[in-house]
């Protein structure tokens, strides 16, 4: 019976060909992210800013894995000042159209039709530079980012001026890649009594704490009460910088695919698991700390024969639930795997697609410990 057991186990083990899939399980406990909601009315729009501070971020990581080293999602604190829930509002048709008590009547031609028809804006997107040490990654949408994590703020600009959204970027710990549009937005708080009031163009700069997509400029405005919010002339950069990982080898780009990995050499599995940081600003860091965190519990916890697993090689990158991050994914691994296993690049689920970005993978090639052992010909060999 018990050998039974023992030959069921091993051949269910065997037979789950590929362990390293989109880890469903994990991916579907982890719980919603609070929306961030940006004010609009200009006059009660006051800049805000979150720092996050990425050091401690990557030390919160090490003491996860050590203390819970079977847990999957490391998440982190939604602090309530960094969130509001947003209340995209569908237009309120209950409101009547009324424009009495408006301190300033809007102009004729202060209609949203015209705000979107307003070329400048669009001039101004498309010859907008790149800010140095950026890279562009989306130009005049009429939508801004949404759902990439964390939020980090935003500020209003006195021009649509790219190096100076990046360089405000550059002083928040955390800030990865800035939004920079045109806001078309009311001039004050729609009332019941001045329902579409005037509107201001504002120049918003929005702080993101991981990598702006162009599928995430979703966020085309909304209503209040008679007053329609737009956005034009919507850019997005990302900073191409990465913190390379202390005792790690060069980080190697993998783009939009993952690792799968087969069992190696002798038929054992190498993958060791998944971690998955929310609302955490990206970072290379944090997959390499939960990998020497991994190793260092392994090495306190051999098994009976006194072997046990070191994490030597990782895959990390942003999962997608269409166009929303979901947070960063952290395959861990015991032997360091080639480019061309590289070969997932996205899995469909209840019929959503869930893609990949971002993606790197490192490995730690110290004393050899990442290679596979009684091998004839390394990783190649049958
Ligand atoms: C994907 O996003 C949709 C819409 O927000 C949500 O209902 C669904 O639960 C998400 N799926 C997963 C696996 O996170
Ligand atoms: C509200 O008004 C808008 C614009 O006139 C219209 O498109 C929408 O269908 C209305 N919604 C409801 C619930 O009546
Ligand atoms: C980009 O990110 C790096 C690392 O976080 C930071 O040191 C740098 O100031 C940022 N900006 C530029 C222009 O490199
Ligand atoms: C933005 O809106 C304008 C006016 O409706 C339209 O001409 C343009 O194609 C839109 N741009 C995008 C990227 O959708
Ligand atoms: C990454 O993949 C996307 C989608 O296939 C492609 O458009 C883009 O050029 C790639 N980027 C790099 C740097 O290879
Ligand atoms: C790299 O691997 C070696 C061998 O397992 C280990 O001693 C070392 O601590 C690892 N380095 C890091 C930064 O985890
Ligand atoms: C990786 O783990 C598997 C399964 O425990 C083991 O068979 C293999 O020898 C390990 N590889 C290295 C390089 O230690």
């Amino acid at each position: 019976m018990k050998d039974f057991t023992l030959a069921l186990l091993l051949s269910a083990a065997l037979s789950s060909a590929l362990p390293q899939e989109i880890d469903w399980d994990a991916v579907e406990a982890l719980k919603p992210i609070p929306t961030a909601s940006i004010p609009i009315v200009s006059a009660a729009a006051a800049a805000t800013t979150f720092a996050i501070n990425t050091a401690s971020a990557v030390s919160a990581v090490s003491s996860a894995v050590l203390a819970r080293p079977s847990e999957a999602i490391i998440a982190a604190r939604h602090a309530k000042h960094h969130v509001r829930h947003a209340h995209l509002a569908a237009r309120d048709n209950t409101t009547s159209s009324d424009n009495s008590k408006c301190p300033q009547k809007p102009a004729a031609d202060d209609t949203p039709d015209a705000f979107l028809q307003i070329g400048t804006f669009a001039q101004t997107a498309l010859k907008a530079s790149a800010p140095a040490g950026y890279s562009q990654v989306y130009v005049n949408k009429n939508g801004s980012s949404e759902f990439i994590y964390p939020y980090m703020g935003f500020t209003t600009l006195s021009s649509y001026d790219t190096a100076e959204c990046s360089k405000r970027c550059d002083a928040i710990s955390g800030c990865q890649s800035i939004n920079i549009y045109f806001e078309r937005d009311p001039s004050i708080e729609p009332t019941a009594g001045c329902t579409n009031p005037a509107s201001s163009t504002v120049i918003k700069c929005v702080y993101w704490g991981s990598p702006v997509t162009p599928d995430s400029t979703t966020n085309t405005g909304q209503w209040r009460k008679n007053f329609k919010v737009l956005v034009a002339g919507s850019n997005g950069y990302v900073n191409t910088t990465h913190s390379h990982p202390k005792g790690y080898d060069d980080l190697i780009y993998l783009n939009n695919s993952a690792i799968i990995a087969p069992p190696n050499c002798r038929g054992y599995e190498t993958y060791m698991g998944v971690k998955i940081f929310q609302n955490k600003p990206f970072s290379i860091d944090l997959c390499a700390s939960a990998c020497s965190a991994s190793s260092e519990y392994n090495r306190a916890h051999p098994d009976k024969t006194g072997y046990f697993q070191t994490c030597q090689f990782f895959n990390t990158y942003i999962l997608y639930n269409e166009t929303r991050s979901v947070g960063q994914y952290c395959a861990l691994y015991n032997e360091t795997w080639g480019k061309e296993f590289a070969t997932n690049f996205g899995q469909w689920r209840n019929g959503r697609r869930f893609t990949l970005g971002s993606s790197w993978m490192v490995s730690n090639s110290t004393g050899d410990f990442d290679k596979p052992r009684g091998c004839a010909n390394g990783q190649t060999c049958e």
